[in-house]
């Protein structure tokens, strides 16, 4: 068997639209730029990809308490928090074509190995004057000064609009942890060190987004904002670093298609004192899929300084009152589910011919099993026996009898269901069916009444 383990982007999403896994949104009106839908096996796998974070980052770890805040917050916090003032990106639009793009990026198309994050707008500007920078649009050379673009969405609370009712869609989801870290303390009598974690939908008007579902408008994060000591001597950074390469471990995505990148001083956020970047290995190069930041004390001191409350909390060891420090790693559904999808989807020769798979791991894999039979009208109700039988277990199971069986085959190998479990005219006379696994395609004949216990075994399942 010979792999391929590469897909281009354009196959990548040609097969997650064929298979109604994420497809472009508004699509009857033309579709609107950067957005997606995500249809019942999308769904399926995004669900899957938070479950394993809540049990990874939750519900398996001493420390940590879930949140649900809401999107939008009162407009002081990102007065508070820094947002208002730093979060921006370096905008310039083409005189001629009216085009809009991020000066960083715009320079690194035409000089990709040059690192000009967090360049002044004095000097994007004299390069791009300089270098003769075009338009990738029209070609020409005449752009507008480089402008500081405010990266907030904006919306009015209410029906009148003015500056008193403005409202943001939050950036991030860490901010509603941050201004509730008195409530959870208080409810859950929480000393340090604890953590709080939070799934749910950011919003970023991003000048360039794109390359698929790897960076839009709006997408989900799963965030833990974990609080210690500061006379705490465990390193919590590294802590988490591990913990969040553990995760993306577990997700079934290869060691060898993952870097670890640290940001110079000069190219932090507005908040953190030091960032590690996971990155992955796209189809478009090495880019950033979950962040890991020192955000020191930097938030809850701002929120304390601004609302006058203070957010002392005691220390568990030494049972003083102090001012948290914060680490925090941070990862988007969405970014991940790219990865897990350009990770898994293979091409492989069999003998003569090729195969596509995906190789979600069982984890993820939308279906553990597919129910079939090999006649419809003389065997369809056996089947359904057999999928009454595994449905009420911790299987995920689905009952396929849309078309011949070798489709079946086909069709579940390519939507990264793990076992297919045929019903054919022997199993009218010794009760046993056929189960086909996905990766070898080895089939086994195993009784009825054996296959909920043989298929718990397959997957590591106890009852
Ligand atoms: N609270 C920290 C924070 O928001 P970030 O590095 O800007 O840090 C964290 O975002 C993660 O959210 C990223 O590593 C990425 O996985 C995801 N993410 C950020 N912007 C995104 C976008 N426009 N589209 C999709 N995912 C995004």
């Amino acid at each position: 068997m010979q792999a391929k383990t590469v897909f281009s982007m354009k196959e990548i999403i040609n097969h997650l639209k064929e298979f109604g896994f994420v497809f472009q949104g508004s699509e009857i009106y033309g579709g609107l730029a950067n957005t997606w839908d995500y249809g019942h096996l999308g769904v399926i796998l995004k669900h899957k990809i938070k479950l394993l974070w809540w049990n990874h980052f939750i519900k398996n770890n001493q420390f940590n308490i879930a949140l649900d805040s809401s999107i939008l917050l009162n407009s002081k916090v990102w007065q508070a928090s820094g947002h208002l003032d730093n979060f921006n990106d370096p905008l310039v639009d083409c005189k001629n074509c009216k085009f809009r793009f991020r000066a960083d990026t715009l320079i690194q198309h035409y000089f990709p190995d040059l690192d000009c994050d967090g360049w002044s707008n004095e000097k994007l500007d004299q390069f791009i004057v300089e270098k003769k920078i075009k338009c990738l649009n029209c070609q020409h050379s005449d752009f507008t000064k480089v402008k500081q673009f405010r990266l907030m969405f904006e919306t009015y609370q209410g029906s009148v609009e003015n500056q008193g009712n403005k409202l943001y869609l939050r950036p991030e989801t860490a901010q509603g942890i941050f201004i509730n870290f008195n409530n959870m303390k208080k409810f859950y009598n929480k000393k340090l060190p604890f953590g709080i974690g939070q799934i749910g939908k950011s919003f970023r008007n991003e000048i360039t987004p794109g390359n698929f579902i790897f960076r839009t408008y709006e997408f989900e994060q799963m965030e833990l904002e974990f609080f210690y000591s500061p006379t705490d001597s465990i390193n919590w950074f590294n802590y988490w670093l591990k913990s969040m390469q553990d995760f993306i471990k577990k997700l079934g995505i290869s060691e060898h298609n993952c870097q670890l990148h640290q940001h110079d001083k000069d190219k932090l956020s507005h908040y953190s004192l030091a960032t590690t970047d996971i990155l992955y290995k796209f189809p478009f190069g090495w880019k950033e899929l979950s962040g890991i930041a020192n955000r020191g004390n930097y938030d809850l001191m701002q929120h304390a300084k601004a609302s006058k409350v203070n957010f002392l909390a005691q220390d568990s060891t030494t049972n003083k009152l102090v001012n948290p420090l914060v680490i925090e790693p941070s990862i988007g559904v969405e970014r991940l589910f790219f990865a897990i999808i350009c990770d898994s989807l293979i091409q492989e020769k069999v003998k003569d011919k090729s195969r596509t798979v995906l190789k979600l791991n069982s984890f993820l894999s939308p279906y553990h099993v597919a129910i079939a039979s090999l006649n419809k009208k003389k065997l369809g109700s056996k089947a359904q026996a057999v999928f009454a039988l595994l449905q009420p277990t911790l299987l995920d199971v689905i009952f396929d009898q849309k078309s011949e069986i070798g489709k079946v085959y086909n069709y579940h190998d390519q939507i990264g269901t793990l076992y297919c479990v045929t019903v054919d005219y022997q199993t009218l006379e010794d009760e046993a069916v056929t189960v086909r696994n996905r990766d070898d395609m080895g089939q086994v004949r195993v009784k009825i009444t054996e296959l909920k216990k043989y298929l718990y075994q397959k997957l590591n399942i106890s009852c």
